[in-house]
């Protein structure tokens, strides 16, 4: 299978920005079959037009409708292309259209966890976890986030050559356990934990696209990669929940995710949650909470250095409400008003989940379509964000377009989804992409190294590969500037 697919950015344009024939919901009086989109080979459908350039492919369909039927080997998928229609079925269908396929892979691997969970289970399970995501709980994260932050950055040296993309995984990773599991993992354990990573998401990919779940269970080389990488997940887990001697140094135990959830009971049984529930909800945050924040961290160290006036304009920013020494404190952050609109242009242009799926259970109407019964939608927040009838030269890099009311209330703007499931992290990876790169880019100055820019792989988020930038220290820069002006 010709996975990863790699999409660059210019590709998609070519593909994408092209005008729709009709408005995608527009109001008729039957509900219609949404149509099936042009160019199914027999036999494979568009498999090979999704694994050839997903992106590129799934921008391309919002001309033929709001959803549109695709063709995968012998399963229809269909395809909701208008952002209006996946608010609708992420808030008003949430109920009758639950999470699909590729949930499902993750559920069999690691239980019942936020990620994976449905209906009474899921929100019992939310309210629970929701205290951990508390605005009360913000100043204390700022703080571990700008340390953490700091220590990484302050290990780098002049002239150091640095993987983007790698060094912000372990970031992210050492973001999350330090903050919300008040742990350490071991260095080890973080080096397994990213080389696990890939064969689960490959699985997982390979996995949702088999005809029938039992094909899992084979001893196919993907499906034993899957099951080691769930191995060795699970004792990282097992670290950042227990922090054992010598593996992991605890740092704060009390008001911590694994504290909280030990201390709940499970309205279903009125029992306490079993250490299967508090390693399945751990696992959750790990998998759904570090590489969409390093990927977007990377993207915006790419976005900076594609664009030296926005990083100029983003230090100006720093310097005035959050000057260099000073803590973050959730008022600070709310003043870079600025660096929110290149944060949020990041997270527009470069929004990380690029398919994520429901599953009609009952026959629905979406918009003007009949949607049957068992039908399974796809929907790519990527592909949303980049629709030119909702954006402006949709692939373009313009913070200004968030500005002058622009906002986090667009209905086209959905990083972080909506309705039920929608991402309990939000406050938290917004503040996690302020504060990281604040502190790396007030200590250094990247140099992006000639030919190793950021690229497009997609597998079910949309990684940035490729990035690698020699590093000046930021004071020496700002001296040598003076000097010559
Ligand atoms: C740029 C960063 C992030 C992006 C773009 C993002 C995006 C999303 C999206 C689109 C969903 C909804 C998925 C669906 O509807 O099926 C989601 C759910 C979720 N996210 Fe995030 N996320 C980010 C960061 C985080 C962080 C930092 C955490 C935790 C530390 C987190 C934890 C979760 C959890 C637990 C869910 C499941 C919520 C539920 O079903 O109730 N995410 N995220």
């Amino acid at each position: 299978m010709p996975l990863p697919t790699q999409t660059l950015l210019a590709e998609t344009q070519k593909r994408i920005v092209s005008p729709r024939t009709t408005p995608p919901s527009a109001p008729t009086t039957h509900a219609a079959v949404p149509p099936l989109a042009p160019g199914a080979l027999p036999g494979l459908g568009h498999a090979a037009a999704l694994l050839r350039d997903p992106l590129g492919f799934l921008g391309s369909l919002a001309r033929h409708g709001g959803v549109v039927r695709i063709r995968l080997g012998p399963r229809t998928v269909c395809v909701v292309t208008d952002a209006r229609l996946v608010h609708t079925l992420l808030v008003a269908l949430a109920h009758d259209c639950p999470r699909g396929a590729v949930q499902d892979t993750l559920k069999t691997a690691f239980g019942d966890g936020l990620l994976m969970s449905e209906g009474q289970a899921h929100r019992d399970r939310r309210r629970i976890i929701q205290p951990a995501f508390g605005a009360d709980r913000m100043a204390g994260y700022l703080s571990v986030m700008h340390q953490v932050t700091e220590e990484r950055a302050g290990r780098w040296r002049p002239g150091q050559v640095l993987d983007v993309a790698k060094e912000m995984n372990h970031l992210a990773l050492e973001i999350v356990t330090r903050s919300l599991f008040g742990a350490r993992l071991s260095e080890d354990a973080t080096l397994a934990f990213h080389r696990a990573l890939p064969d689960l998401v490959k699985g997982q990919i390979v996995q949702s696209l088999y005809p029938h779940p039992a094909f899992a269970r084979l001893p196919l080389p993907v499906n034993r990669r899957f099951d080691a990488a769930v191995r060795v997940l699970n004792r990282v887990v097992d670290q950042a929940v227990n922090g054992r001697a010598g593996t992991a140094r605890t740092e704060r135990r009390g008001g911590t995710l694994p504290a909280l959830l030990r201390a709940a009971t499970d309205p279903a049984t009125g029992r306490p949650l079993t250490e299967a529930d508090v390693r399945s909800e751990a696992i959750t945050m790990f998998g759904a909470g570090t590489e969409t924040v390093s990927t977007t961290l990377t993207w915006l160290l790419d976005e900076l250095l594609r664009h030296p006036e926005v990083e100029a304009r983003v230090l100006a920013e720093l310097d005035e409400h959050l000057p260099a020494g000073t803590t973050p404190t959730p008022e600070a952050l709310a003043r870079l008003t600025y660096t929110r609109s290149v944060t949020q242009e990041v997270v527009r242009l470069h929004a990380p989940n690029a398919f994520l799926m429901r599953t009609a259970q009952v026959p629905v109407n979406l918009g003007p379509y009949r949607i049957p019964a068992g039908t399974e939608l796809l929907y790519s927040l990527t592909a949303l964000h980049r629709d030119p009838v909702r954006y402006d030269e949709p692939l373009s890099f313009r913070p200004e377009r968030w500005q002058d009311g622009g906002g986090l209330g667009r209905p086209s703007f959905l990083p972080f989804g909506a309705g039920k499931h929608k991402c309990i992290g939000e406050a938290f990876a917004w503040a996690e992409l302020t504060v990281a790169a604040a502190a790396i880019l007030r200590r250094w100055r990247p140099v992006a190294v000639p030919g190793a820019r950021a690229r497009e792989v997609v597998w079910t988020t949309v990684q940035a590969h490729g990035l690698r930038v020699r590093l000046a220290p930021r004071a020496d820069a700002l001296t040598a500037a003076h000097g010559t002006a």
